[in-house]
């Protein structure tokens, strides 16, 4: 099979996503990509195992970001990555999940392109459609939506994201789906309920997706606008608010979740509406 034009040039930088964790999810640009690279700046999302992957010989430079944690800033990347295609080495940009959703992999091109440094973005599975299919959720399901809603709950300072309007959105979208929103549960949750969302509305959290150690936790919005301990859960993790959520008790295939019978016991009636049991 011949792929459509997968040649790493020395002084090139590619961009790519390696999926939200299971090695399995890499694209054949991806992995040929891992395979071909001289150095490898790689996030703190990334599956480390998928390095493994690489030549004897290559430079891996750990980039990554989290939390509040000190840590390298966007423009040292940028500029990173621009010195070393320089120095004539096929440069891989390697982050979790797609680049280019809530990966800063367009700030990362802009600064190539604005360099003259030739660059290619590979697309990867972003972690709110495969942590779904890892979770037994269909992002869409005829009886239930026919949209998305891709959500940060931190804006580019670090802020709420106020440029986003909460009460158009949570009005109009069928599911939503959140990145970064477990440090900021309690006010999600509390904002959807003020905005005019049913606060007996199922939310899931999905922690570590598509790794060994993924969780899924399904609960209401009014129960974790109240209380939630962050120490049940770890991230990285994905909030999913919306009826299709209903679906992961009988759907989920990945991980055994002891707590799925009783869900499905306590929630008797919203399953009966819908003939799924
Ligand atoms: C900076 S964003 C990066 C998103 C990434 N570019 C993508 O497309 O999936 C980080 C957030 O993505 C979500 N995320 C990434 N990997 C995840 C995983 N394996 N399980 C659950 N959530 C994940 C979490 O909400 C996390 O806080």
């Amino acid at each position: 099979m011949q792929l459509f034009d997968s040649r790493f040039d020395r002084g090139s930088v590619w961009l790519v996503g390696a999926g939200p964790g299971d090695p399995g999810l890499l694209t054949l640009l991806a992995y040929k990509s891992i395979k071909k690279a001289d150095i490898i700046f790689y996030d703190a999302l990334l599956n480390e195992q998928i390095l493994s992957l690489a030549k004897p010989n290559v430079q891996l430079v750990y980039v990554g970001k989290r939390g509040n944690k000190k840590s390298i800033n966007q423009l040292e990347i940028n500029k990173l990555l621009i010195n070393e295609a320089k120095k004539n080495k096929r440069v891989l940009r390697l982050k979790g999940g797609d680049p280019f959703i809530f990966g800063r992999g367009g700030e990362e091109a802009l600064s190539l392109k604005l360099n003259k440094i030739p660059y290619k973005v590979v697309p990867g599975t972003t972690a709110g459609i495969a942590g779904l299919a890892y979770a037994g959720i269909p992002a869409t399901h005829r009886d239930f939506n026919t949209s998305i809603t891709f959500i940060s709950a931190y804006g580019a300072g670090g802020e709420k994201p106020e440029t986003v309007d909460w009460t158009s959105f949570t009005k109009t979208s069928q599911l939503i789906v959140i990145y970064m929103g477990l440090e900021r549960i309690n006010w999600v949750c509390s904002e959807l309920i003020k905005r005019g969302r049913d606060r007996y509305e199922n939310i899931a959290i999905i922690s570590n997706a598509t790794r060994k150690d993924q969780k899924i936790l399904i609960s209401t919005l009014e129960n974790y606008s109240k209380n939630f301990d962050k120490n049940i859960i770890d991230s990285p993790a994905l909030l999913v608010i919306g009826k299709n959520v209903l679906l992961s008790p009988i759907l989920n295939w990945y991980v055994t979740n002891k707590e799925d019978i009783n869900f499905l016991k306590q929630n008797k009636k919203k399953y009966e509406q819908h003939n799924f049991i």
